[in-house]
């Protein structure tokens, strides 16, 4: 079993909103190291947070047309972490030492994505509606809780939690049964398509219940996930989750929604009903236990309901143990 940092440090996770990222560098945290994310007309740049000189932050810092420059000393950092300026010392030689670590770094989809490892092992997720500019998107704040990366997804792909911690947003407490579903594998991820007769998003006191909306679920493993919604009662809709583990047992978790373009003026309205929802979410999964993603299915019940749960996890396992995905599921 490679350690948690190990198996997930060759994928890409974002560690911010891209809107977030303006003129000063911002701090950032994954797999339990400290980051620092800045952006030069090259594009964006992730490097350790603390300057190779005395230990600076360099989130206190500034951009310059050279790169990162510390606020101690004025060391300047490129983007590929190597210092190349030093104040004190104008002509002499900089030492190789003198260098961040740094480490790959995109924009896309409105977050900004970092992988740790040399070469990563898995693109990323392709969700080309975000770029099309057939849905207009609406990002949450960034959700910081006390739940593990693995965990986060799971309860976006449960069915059958929607009837118990949902009621009252858009679970449906008259269905509570979940009727049999495939799942299917994808070259970096898994499909499901389940219909469950969901109520409408809480804009009123009383919501209409929706007959057979079919939910599409989709994992783009390690930690992202897109949940579409088809009908919902006025429109489609369509829900992106990518939580980002700062360890074995707390992420963030960077969501957004996308939605009619003719429905942009009312953001307020999608960000307003998902918090809602979410914080039904937040309230079971911190109290989970254990709070890592459990690694086997041993100490954890399963039934055929859990089927989309029990396929990721066996993903999940299959990146940790670095063996491909081929154990038959329980349950
Ligand atoms: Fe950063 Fe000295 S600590 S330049």
């Amino acid at each position: 079993m490679r350690s948690y940092e190990e198996a997930f440090s060759p994928y890409w996770h974002p560690v911010a909103f891209a809107h977030e990222l303006k003129e000063r560098p911002l701090a950032a945290r994954l797999l339990g190291r400290e980051l620092v994310v800045w952006r030069t007309g090259a594009g964006v740049a992730v490097t350790q947070r603390y300057c190779a000189h005395r230990g600076a932050d360099l989130c206190a810092g500034e951009v310059s047309g050279e790169g990162l420059r510390c606020a101690f000393h004025g060391w300047t950092y490129g983007r590929d972490g190597r210092c190349v300026r030093i104040p004190s010392q104008p002509g002499a030689p900089i030492p190789p030492s003198a260098a961040l670590a740094s480490f790959h770094a995109t924009e896309r989809y409105g977050l900004v994505w970092v992988c740790l490892a040399p070469e990563p092992a898995a693109p990323l997720p392709e969700w080309p509606e975000l770029e099309d500019g057939s849905c207009a998107t609406v990002p949450l704040p960034r959700l910081d809780w006390d739940v593990s990366a693995g965990r986060m997804v799971e309860i976006v792909l449960d069915v059958a939690h929607l009837s118990w911690v949902h009621e009252g947003t858009f679970g449906n407490p008259e269905q509570q049964e979940v009727l049999p579903y495939e799942v299917e594998r994808l070259p970096q991820g898994l499909r499901a398509q389940i219909v469950y007769p969901a109520l409408a998003p809480p804009m009123g006191a009383a919501p209409p219940k929706v007959d057979k909306t079919t939910l599409t679920y989709e994992v783009s493993f390690p930690f992202a996930a897109r949940l579409h919604f088809k009908p919902t009662l006025f429109f489609k809709h369509t829900v992106y989750a990518v939580a980002s583990p700062w360890s074995e047992e707390k992420m963030q978790c960077f969501y957004f929604a996308s939605y009619h373009p003719n429905l942009r003026m009312f953001p307020d309205i999608f960000v307003k009903s998902e918090l809602a929802i979410l914080e039904q979410d937040r309230l079971v999964g911190e109290g989970q236990r254990p709070k890592a993603h459990p690694v086997d299915f041993s100490g954890e019940a399963h039934v055929r309901a859990d089927r989309l749960n029990l396929e990721y996890r066996r993903g999940v396992i299959a990146i940790r143990t670095g063996r491909p995905i081929d154990a038959p599921t329980p349950g």
